[in-house]
């Protein structure tokens, strides 16, 4: 990975541009049979050997007794000290739910954040995303009487920084008026670009931009354009896509997730892919 691949965490956490989503370790299909976790812990091992310092999670992520958190906490611990764990509150999931059911409650919220440090060994969370909405965003939702249940405990000091994740540019605004937003994870690839709005605030306040399902989510996107870039640098359609998200813009972090360690040097490997400006005008292109 190169070096200079960082971003600077609402301005004072440095994290790895390429980082890794946790979600398809305890099963690849969610709610769907357990992966194995020799692999599991195996992928993250490798994924921190590699460079990222970025690990993308939930106390939601699980099938079964295996959970991403409890994968990485057996994997990982000690932590090395520059490693950025991040997660999600807000989905309610049941432990025989093989998806969540709905949206926790404000008082909810508070169990939900300690069962993550609980979870993953940890003081301190280093970014703890309020997930909104359902597939996508719900836009007359309001995220502000849950999103202050999370400022408040960053002022207690159980987490280091806030995020929103699935919200609109609108939700985006509310929660910043409660307290400093470091990051947002919207779904998002090059495939599907969107989010123009939200993207220009986010550029505008130095906030993060982790796009969820970078890879489209439900299997590799069959798409000319793309295979015909992946051919001219002799690179593959998942390094184009994650190559093309890094290039689009400096606060892009690329978190995705597998439970292959193949896939993940595939994918890591895209940190190197340097496409040209032929390449993304291509890419971006109608
Ligand atoms: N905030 C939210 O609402 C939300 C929603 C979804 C996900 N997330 C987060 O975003 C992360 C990324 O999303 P995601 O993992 O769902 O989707 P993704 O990264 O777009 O795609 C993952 C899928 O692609 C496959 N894959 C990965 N690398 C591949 C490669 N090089 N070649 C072929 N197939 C490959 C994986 O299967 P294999 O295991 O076989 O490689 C898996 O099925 C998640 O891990 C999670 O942390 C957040």
């Amino acid at each position: 990975m190169n070096t200079n691949e960082f971003w600077m965490l609402g301005g004072d956490l440095k994290i790895s541009r390429m980082g890794f989503g946790a979600m398809r370790l305890p099963s690849s299909e969610r709610g769907g049979p357990a992966n194995d976790p020799d692999t599991g812990r195996a992928v993250l091992r490798r994924a921190v050997e590699l460079g990222v310092n970025h690990i993308d999670t939930a106390a939601f992520y699980f099938s079964g007794d295996l959970t991403a958190n409890g994968l990485i906490s057996e994997a990982l611990r000690p932590y090395r000290d520059d490693l950025v764990i991040a997660t999600k509150v807000g989905p309610r999931r049941g432990r025989h739910d093989p998806m969540p059911t709905g949206h926790m409650e404000p008082a909810e919220l508070r169990p939900e954040v300690e069962r993550n440090l609980r979870e993953l060994g940890l003081d301190r969370l280093d970014l703890v995303y309020l997930r909104v909405g359902g597939l996508g965003p719900a836009p007359d939702e309001s995220v502000g009487e849950r999103f202050e249940v999370l400022a408040r405990l960053r002022e207690e000091g159980l987490i280091r920084h806030l995020g929103v994740s699935n919200v609109t540019a609108a939700q985006l605004e509310e929660a910043r008026a409660l307290a400093p937003v470091a990051a947002v994870q919207n779904r998002f690839d090059v495939t599907m670009p969107q989010d123009t709005e939200l993207l220009g605030v986010c550029e505008r306040e130095e906030i993060a931009y982790a796009p969820f399902f970078p890879l489209g989510g439900f299997g590799i996107p069959e798409d000319e354009r793309i295979a015909r870039i992946a051919a001219r640098h002799g690179a593959t359609v998942p390094q184009v896509l994650l190559a093309g998200l890094l290039a689009l813009s400096p606060l892009m972090l690329v978190i995705p997730g597998t439970s292959s360690p193949a896939h993940l040097e595939e994918n890591m490997a895209a940190a190197g892919l340097k496409l040209t400006s032929e390449d993304l005008a291509e890419l971006q292109s109608p």
